[in-house]
């Protein structure tokens, strides 16, 4: 009685209880979930681990090295070379012998502390082991390991090799020179080379006595000693323990210009190296660094670690730079820069590719990825912190805006069935080349924007620091530095699950959004450029569902801060601010999801276009293109939107629109369609004012993302046959190529390819003539798009025959001139015959580990939009069933191929309906 009259007096208080007690209740169930849920991901994470320790690629771990003490002797006129290495290492447990990588290297002797050692090699695992003689254990405790061998360094690019160039007398200069990330340091010379193996370096190293003459390594020289009569050993001082791919020794004639840097109250030496002809070409990249650098000492709040820094330009070199700590090595095109000769691309180029491999002097070589499958962490963050360093060189070129465009072509690759997780079990060395990809470097900065963007980069900075410290001269994996997020974000937000979500799962989410009256209702699901393909969501732990920190921003301003859709939420529901007049979701872009409307939301959207910031009006091009590709969206969005490109004359948003316009066009010449002059018209149409805002020649001073902007409204009017363009372009080039008067940096490639096209085989020789004189690199690959840039066919055919010869293209720019040939459309088919005919030349002259040679087939490939087509690449793949370090790019190229079929069945009518109605012929 009492108890119902208690009841009936407190009824608010009853129902409090009650909800309070339902809450607990779902809490539990929630954790209890998330309990299981982690579990399975533990057992995942372990399934992996253990799989990893058993293959046979991994060492075995139970020896480490400490130090090696190496002696190289490059012969640089015979290309071939000697080497001895002392290795100090421990033995942590009794074993029978002792394994360490080795390959492409003759092993001429081995000692074991000075007493006779036994050998064997095994080539498929490229492992050398070592026995005693008396087939004795070794026991924990130390150990020294001699081994004496020998290698040839020429006709590679990794491993430690040769490259040249010539003089000013035109007289060819040989050097030596190494690069071994992933797994070619074991080509220089026998070593532990994983990632978390981290030893000291003592090198010693031979060059010839003439005084121009320089060795380098990663730490300064301590002593040089006459050897015999022509040469003389460089030592070096003692290195701080890293790991073996960030070893690095250089014998060259190169010259530097000098600065230094301010490394917390003490100046380091900053030296860039060049050959001596392109010396004043290295004073731009100096400062640079130099910038970079004090700001990256100044965010990290760590110093620089080394003694000195030295960067290089390598006249042959596989990738685009490399960051071996102390001394960072280029291409030639991402380290000099002049502005009589470069233009802004090469300039922005510059300044990235600096700012990227010095962030790695914390992030990758400082502390490392503990095994290949976090690439990521060193890679992502390089790719994400670069736009830190270079913006605080050049704060007025709106780079912080310009991640978006990494971000989109991140967006793309993680659309499609074959792309991955961004921590993904690798072992084998192709393995290990293929994942150094888009999703590791763009997806992982990407990431890691949104991360700083939700907890706020106060904690980020902060969070950054303490892994960096914590894990100094170490090793870590995905979750140490998740772990550091977390404990400063606290218990406010799962932050590490969140990330999670990402890392371990592929592909991102698109939200729907429903809109009744004030309130949107936002669903998820996974996004994919075809949405029609099915997967299998038990396949990811997170089933494909992700936790996504939406943020928005209307008329009236920006979130305060971001409503977390949990990944097992069902929908989350957001209320527009009182009197907004439109709402946008995803402002800036800086999640990782895509968003949809409602037609009408659309189309408010659109209507506001131009109240957008830069950013948002980047977003809204690129959002609309690429959910109306995944046939989500009905193609005259994505259209209706193009006509506010009338009044736009940013970088950014014609970036976007070039790429997707392109995209069109290509799809409509593919497929024959009758509305592809139309389709051109049209889009004159909407670049002409953009295009009259430019000028041709030098008088305006402009500005740097206006010079970009500038360029990139050039090429597309020129794409599509803007009359004055072309004109312009042809008339600047017909008097170049009389006069050989310079033309403006920015507009060369513009010029050269546009006045080429239609050019004869007398110009193209004159231009090839040309081409060959030239000593800059950068000029050169301009000059060479000229040269793919011609319609007539059997000048491409023999073009192709002709990048063969190294002396006329270096083996690092040969799938350049490849890929051009192919981007001109006459000359896709050609290069894709060519290809096929040619594979068992590409494979013996690159190899199956080349991770161009296992891009190439999907940049060939990627406007192909039939039935035929697709069965030519299939029959090609089953011809050739090993794929080498190109398994998901073969992967990738039938999809695409596949999509494109799709796309011209769902949306050619579309488009072409579209353009009859507004295009007036
Ligand atoms: N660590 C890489 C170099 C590398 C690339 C080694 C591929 C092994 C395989 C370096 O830091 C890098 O990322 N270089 C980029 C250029 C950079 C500015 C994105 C490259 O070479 O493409
Ligand atoms: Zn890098």
């Amino acid at each position: 009685m009492n108890l119902i009259v208690w009841i009936f007096t407190h009824k608010l208080l009853v129902v409090l209880i009650a909800v309070i007690i339902s809450l607990a209740l779902s809490t539990i169930i929630l954790a209890i979930e998330n309990r299981k849920l982690r579990n399975e991901i533990d057992e995942l994470i372990a399934k992996e681990t253990n799989l990893t320790e058993m293959n046979k690629y991994r060492l075995p771990g139970m020896v480490k090295p400490i130090l090696y003490e190496l002696y190289f002797y490059p012969n640089l006129s015979t290309g071939l070379f000697k080497g001895k290495v002392d290795i100090s290492v421990d033995i942590l447990s009794t074993t029978d012998s002792i394994s360490l990588h080795s390959h492409t290297l003759n092993i001429d002797n081995v000692h074991i502390s000075s007493e006779n050692g036994t050998y064997s090699l095994d080539q498929s695992y490229q492992l050398l082991t070592i026995r005693k003689t008396d087939q004795s254990n070794f026991t924990p405790g130390k150990e020294n390991l001699q081994i004496e061998f020998s290698g040839d360094m020429k006709n590679r690019i990794v491993g430690l090799y040769t490259s040249s160039y010539k003089d000013a007398n035109g007289e060819s200069r040989r050097m030596a020179t190494s690069k071994f990330e992933p797994t070619y340091a074991r080509q220089a010379f026998p070593c532990f080379d994983e990632p978390n193996m981290k030893a000291k370096y003592k090198v010693h190293l031979l060059k010839p006595k003439d005084n121009s003459y320089i060795a380098l390594s990663n730490f300064p020289v301590s002593n040089i000693t006459d050897y015999d009569k022509e040469n003389q050993l460089v030592s070096f001082e003692e290195t701080v323990s890293m790991s073996t791919y960030l070893s690095c020794f250089i014998v060259s004639d190169f010259a530097h210009t000098e600065t230094s840097f301010n490394n917390d109250g003490k100046m380091i030496p900053l030296k860039v190296y060049a050959s001596p002809d392109n010396l004043q070409k290295t004073q731009y990249a100096g400062e640079v660094g130099k910038k970079v650098i004090e700001y990256y000492v100044n965010y990290f709040q760590i110093p620089y670690p080394l003694p000195k820094l030295d960067m290089v330009a390598i006249p042959d070199f596989v990738s685009g730079a490399m960051e071996h700590w102390g001394l960072v090595t280029y291409r030639e095109t991402a380290l000099l820069y002049t502005n009589t000769t470069h233009s802004t691309i090469n300039k922005q180029r510059v300044t990235t590719v600096v700012a990227h491999e010095l962030a790695h002097s914390w992030f990758g070589n400082l502390v490392t990825m503990n095994w290949w499958n976090d690439l990521w962490l060193n890679e992502g963050f390089a790719s994400y912190i670069q736009y830190k360093g270079a913006s605080a060189a050049e704060p007025t070129w709106g780079l912080l805006d310009q991640f978006m465009l990494d971000l989109h072509a991140a967006l793309n690759f993680d659309s499609r069935l074959s792309s991955h997780p961004i921590v993904q079990t690798v072992l084998t060395p192709d393995q290990i080349s293929e994942i150094f990809d888009l999703i590791s470097y763009k997806k992982g900065a990407s990431i890691l924007r949104m991360l700083e963007n939700t907890v706020k980069e106060t904690t980020f900075q902060q969070a950054v620091k303490n892994y960096l410290n914590l894990y100094a001269y170490k090793n870590a994996i995905t979750e140490d530095f998740l772990d550091e997020v977390q404990k400063l974000v606290g218990t406010v937000l799962n932050v590490k699950e969140l990330m999670e979500t990402f890392t371990v799962q592929m592909g991102y989410p698109i939200l729907t959004v429903t809109r009744s009256g004030d309130e949107y209702t936002l669903t998820q699901k996974r996004f994919l450029a075809d949405s029609t393909a099915s997967f299998n969501k038990s396949d990811s732990a997170y089933r494909y569902r992700w936790s996504v920190p939406v943020t928005y921003i209307t008329d009236l301003g920006k979130s305060s801060s971001f409503v977390l859709f949990n990944y097992n939420a069902d929908s989350i529901k957001i209320t527009r601010p009182t009197g907004a007049k439109w709402m946008k979701f995803n402002h800036d872009q800086i999640g990782y999801y895509r968003v949809n409307y409602p037609k009408a939301e659309w189309d408010d959207l659109i209507a506001h276009y131009g109240n957008f910031s830069v950013a948002d009006r980047t977003h809204l091009l690129e959002e609309a293109f690429s959910i109306a590709e995944a046939d989500l969206l009905d193609f005259e969005v994505p259209l209706e939107l193009t006509k506010k490109l009338s009044a736009e004359f940013d970088y950014m948003p014609w970036s976007v629109a070039y790429i997707k316009l392109r995209s069109i066009l290509n799809h409509l010449k593919w497929s024959g369609s009758d509305q592809e002059a139309a389709f051109k018209k049209y889009v004159i149409d909407i670049v002409s004012p953009a295009y009259n805002n430019f000028s041709w020649n030098e008088t305006v001073d402009y500005s740097h993302l206006d010079r970009l902007a500038r360029i990139e409204i050039f090429y597309l009017a020129c794409l599509v046959d803007h009359e004055a363009c072309l004109s312009e372009a042809q008339s600047y080039f017909n008097r170049w190529l009389k006069t050989r008067q310079p033309i403006t940096p920015d507009l060369r490639r513009i010029i050269y390819s546009n006045g080429m096209k239609k050019a004869n085989k007398t110009t193209w020789d004159a231009l090839l003539e040309i081409y060959k004189n030239e000593t800059d690199a950068s000029e050169r690959l301009k000059l060479m798009k000229g040269l793919t840039s011609i319609e007539n066919e059997d000048i491409l055919k023999k073009l192709l025959e002709l990048a063969k010869d190294e002396t006329l293209v270096r083996s690092q720019d040969f799938f350049s001139v490849v890929q051009f040939i192919s981007i001109n459309p006459s000359g896709t088919d050609l290069v894709w015959n060519w290809v096929r005919s040619n594979w068992d030349y590409l494979v013996h002259r690159f190899t199956l580990n080349d991770r161009y040679l296992g891009t190439l087939i999907p940049e060939i490939t990627s406007t192909f939009a039939t039935q035929e087509r697709l069965t030519e690449i299939e029959e090609f793949f089953k011809e050739h069933p090993n794929a080498g370090a190109g398994v998901a790019s073969r992967a990738r190229a039938l999809e695409k191929v596949k999509h494109n079929i799709l796309w011209l069945s769902k949306n050619k009518k579309t488009v072409e309906k579209w353009i009859r109605k507004n295009s007036v012929l």
